[in-house]
């Protein structure tokens, strides 16, 4: 069966059908790639797959990132195991980012799989920054133009985090998190040719020359620009369900929203390049 691409919202991201993560032929994965640089998100459903079958389908857009603060699925060190107990409060992932901004080579993006998923909520939110870079007047885009963001990964994954207690059983490495970025703040996405906004609420400090108290007007104005509804996707997760997204065109949010209940993802991380 050939692989249906359906518009699942006006704001990002398509749902592919028949797809099995695990047999996909060599042209399929061509139609699964260029669906992935056009769209920068695709959602597969009701992929029954092992640990084996996901990593090996991950192997085919490129080298596996090992991720430094996650906990690892045992046995499967490329996989980061992406789990809310019962009785934890606090989730991964539960404000606005984008991926590994804070490293100098920012990886690609993630293949998200859903493991346990609640009986309600746990919901995942996407916004586009393709159409947030589209959406700004022509000023504030000459003004962002050749502007550059420092980055970094302390205040989230370092000793000093705010988030150090409650998930000290969930990150690991802190004395690792001492990478800052710099970034240009408008971005040409290396596959699409595309321009997209490239700061991100989670990790990036203040524009580069800047300081924090004098950039946050200014990135307050973006977050709030970029997260327009019109721009995002809510995705419903099932057990099997797979969200596989680019980190150079979108931000994820996943919500918070099933306290007492467990919630279990297994993400691989693919390495990127250089952003320009
Ligand atoms: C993440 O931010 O990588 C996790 C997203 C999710 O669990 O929905």
């Amino acid at each position: 069966m050939t692989i249906e691409i359906q518009s699942i919202s006006g704001g990002v991201g398509v749902e592919l059908a028949n797809v099995d993560m695990a047999n996909v032929s060599d042209a399929d994965l061509e139609v699964m790639k260029q669906a992935f640089v056009e769209h920068g998100l695709v959602f597969l459903r009701g992929q029954d797959v092992t640990p084996e079958q996901h990593i090996a389908f991950a192997e085919r857009w490129g080298e596996i990132n090992v991720n430094r603060f996650f906990p690892r699925v045992s046995g499967y060190d490329q996989i980061a195991s992406v789990v809310k107990e019962k009785d934890q409060v606090v989730n991964i992932g539960g404000g606005w980012h984008t991926d590994h901004s804070y490293d100098q080579i920012p990886a690609l993006g993630s293949i998200l799989l859903a493991r346990e998923t609640p009986p309600i909520g746990g919901d995942t939110l996407f916004s586009c920054m393709y159409k947030a870079y589209d959406g700004l007047s022509d000023g504030m885009k000459k003004t962002l133009e050749g502007m550059n963001a420092v980055h970094s990964s302390r205040h989230i994954f370092g000793d000093q985090s705010d988030y150090a207690e409650a998930m000290s059983d969930r990150f690991s490495n802190a004395a690792d998190a001492t990478q800052d970025a710099i970034h240009p703040v408008i971005i040409t996405h290396p596959q699409s040719g595309r321009k997209a906004l490239y700061v991100n609420p989670a990790f990036t400090l203040h524009f580069e020359g800047w300081t924090a108290e004098e950039s946050k007007p200014l990135l307050d104005y973006l977050y709030q620009h970029a997260t327009l509804m019109e721009n995002t996707t809510r995705f419903q997760w099932d057990v099997g369900s797979v969200a596989f997204w680019d980190n150079r065109c979108t931000w994820h949010y996943a919500l918070n929203d099933y306290q007492g209940e467990r919630r279990e993802m297994h993400r691989i991380t693919i390495e990127g390049g250089p952003l320009n």
